[in-house]
């Protein structure tokens, strides 16, 4: 552990961190201006974590990579590095790093543009779709939507896309569909670029371009967002708030059309759900608790969907929890926290002993029900939970993995973080940028964030009238068993992304 108890004045962090980022960014520290934001020389967040880790090792201490979020430039981080300094010169330190955040207050966060409102012209469901929009279209789930609604719609599908030019655009759609097998060439006309950023008014289209499509779409699919465990709310907000609040804005522009909004069974992260059956229809007003960043932007973009709906907006809402790889194909997101989890585990030989459910639905499952569900009237208005209807528990996944072969032992909890912290400390294992999440402490407890997420104090999410919606379809969440076990298995190796030896 790092236990220097030297302090650091802030022109000596400041000097460090110029020669760090200068040389992470291969420049002269004099090209670097100490005022501006990090963001603007393009870090990202492997070399981030770099930065943080080489600080930690010349500082001693440990260095939270929030501080990057709320001190986002070399002056203003050496200053508070220079506080922490000293702070903990005389400090014993810990394993884990405790979180100073300041509490965002998510109630007052909550606030939808007052000429957000549908027009006076009343919405007409037909359940026709000509054209719809679709953000996230690059992304995991967005791939399989677009797959469906190819598949069950005539409709021609406009995506949002963050892009040069208009083929670069597509050339990013077509690779994310190819990457996750679901490209079919004879649809591609059918897939248009649309240029733009969520983070940015009129989600960055132009005037005209967003006036356009706001004259034209039939409905839109809002799927985009910045997921990642380790950002604080202010960093996420621009994305996954006022994103949706210019997803909205379209939707209530000129033409009324329904706004298909993908949310998240984070929303009942708040301790007040703890062990309460929470259903479909219920009201989500606390948000005291809500730690990840992440999760509450998911909370504050749902509330402003909600105001759009009270004002009149058509929408539907979905609410899935952890989204899984294709249960035919296997195919998943290996960039994410499940993936890493278990790539990390596997590297370390060890998988940490906690009392939780495989919360997760695979995406087929979850493409198929939003679209079929926002195809039906009875639909409007409400909201539907894509949990896995049963549901099994993480050890029995430990067992399948080692009857697959692969040598794993369970350890407490604690045992398991301390060999996160002293032998996970390089990015070649992908536990290493999950560290600040899995490390550090909040709440008035000082729990991390796995100890927050243990089963006992999870809500249990109903999904009894979801699977009543999606009973006249013949869509059935594939069972958690060791055939879809042995799929995904099968696709993370031959993907190359575990190796077996
Ligand atoms: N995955 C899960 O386990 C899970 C669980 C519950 C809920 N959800 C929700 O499901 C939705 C889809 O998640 P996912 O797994 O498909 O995520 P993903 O694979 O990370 O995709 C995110 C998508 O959002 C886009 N996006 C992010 N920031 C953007 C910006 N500023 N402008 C334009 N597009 C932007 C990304 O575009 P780029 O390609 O340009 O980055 C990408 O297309 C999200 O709303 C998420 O909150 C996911």
């Amino acid at each position: 552990m790092m236990t220097s108890k030297k302090s650091h004045t802030a022109e000596e962090i400041q000097e460090l961190l110029l020669s760090q980022l200068a040389e992470a960014l291969k420049i002269q520290p004099d090209e670097i201006d100490i005022r501006a934001s990090l963001d603007s020389y393009g870090l990202d967040s492997t070399q981030a974590m770099s930065l943080v880790t080489q600080t930690e090792k010349l500082l001693g201490f440990e260095v939270s990579p929030m501080l990057l979020w709320h001190y986002p430039n070399i002056e203003a981080l050496s200053q508070r590095l220079a506080e922490e300094s000293e702070d903990l010169k005389s400090e014993k330190q810990t394993s884990t790093t405790v979180v100073k955040t300041t509490t965002v207050d998510l109630s007052a966060e909550a606030v939808l543009d007052p000429t957000i409102r549908p027009t006076s012209q009343s919405f007409q469901f037909t359940g026709r779709l000509d054209n719809v929009f679709l953000t996230g279209g690059t992304g995991f789930l967005g791939a399989f939507i677009i797959q469906e609604l190819l598949h069950k719609t005539h409709a021609d599908i406009y995506c949002l896309v963050r892009a040069a030019h208009q083929e670069e655009g597509k050339l990013k759609l077509k690779q994310n569909l190819q990457r996750y097998f679901v490209w079919e060439e004879e649809f591609s006309p059918r897939i248009i670029p649309v240029l733009g950023d969520l983070s940015k008014p009129r989600l960055g289209i132009s005037t005209e371009g967003f006036e356009m499509l706001a004259a034209n779409l039939d409905a839109i699919y809002h799927s985009a967002a910045m997921l990642n465990y380790v950002y604080p709310y202010s960093a996420l907000k621009a994305a996954n708030v006022l994103g949706t609040q210019e997803v909205l804005r379209m939707a209530s522009l000129y033409k009324v059309k329904p706004v298909h909004y993908v949310s998240s069974v984070a929303i009942f992260e708040s301790p007040v759900y703890a062990g309460k059956v929470v259903k479909e229809q219920d009201d989500f007003d606390h948000w005291e608790g809500i730690f990840l960043g992440y999760s509450q932007t998911k909370w504050v973009a749902e509330k402003l969907v909600k105001i759009a709906s009270d004002r009149g907006l058509p929408v539907t809402i979905h609410r899935p929890p952890l989204i899984s790889g294709h249960s035919q194909t296997g195919v998943c997101n290996t960039d994410d926290f499940i993936s890493l989890m278990i790539k990390g585990c596997l590297a370390m030989g060890c998988f940490p002993d906690v009392e939780y459910m495989i919360d997760m639905s695979p995406v087929d499952y979850v493409s198929q029900a939003i679209v079929y569900l926002s195809r039906q009237k009875e639909s409007l208005g409400k909201a539907f939970h894509l949990q896995h209807p049963q549901p099994v528990s993480f050890k029995k996944l430990i067992d399948w993995m080692r009857s697959f072969g692969f040598p794993l032992e369970l350890v407490p909890y604690d045992k398991w973080q301390a060999q996160l912290v002293n032998n996970v400390s390089s990015v070649d294992n992908p536990l290493y940028t999950l560290r600040p999440f899995l490390l550090e402490r909040w709440s008035k407890e000082q729990l991390t964030i796995p100890d927050l997420y243990l089963q006992a104090k999870r809500p249990i999410i109903s999904c009894q009238d979801t699977l009543n919606a999606l009973a006249g379809s013949s869509i059935v969440c594939p069972p958690i068993d060791s055939q879809l076990f042995m799929t995904y298995s099968a696709y993370l190796i031959e993907s190359g992304f575990l190796n077996v030896v």
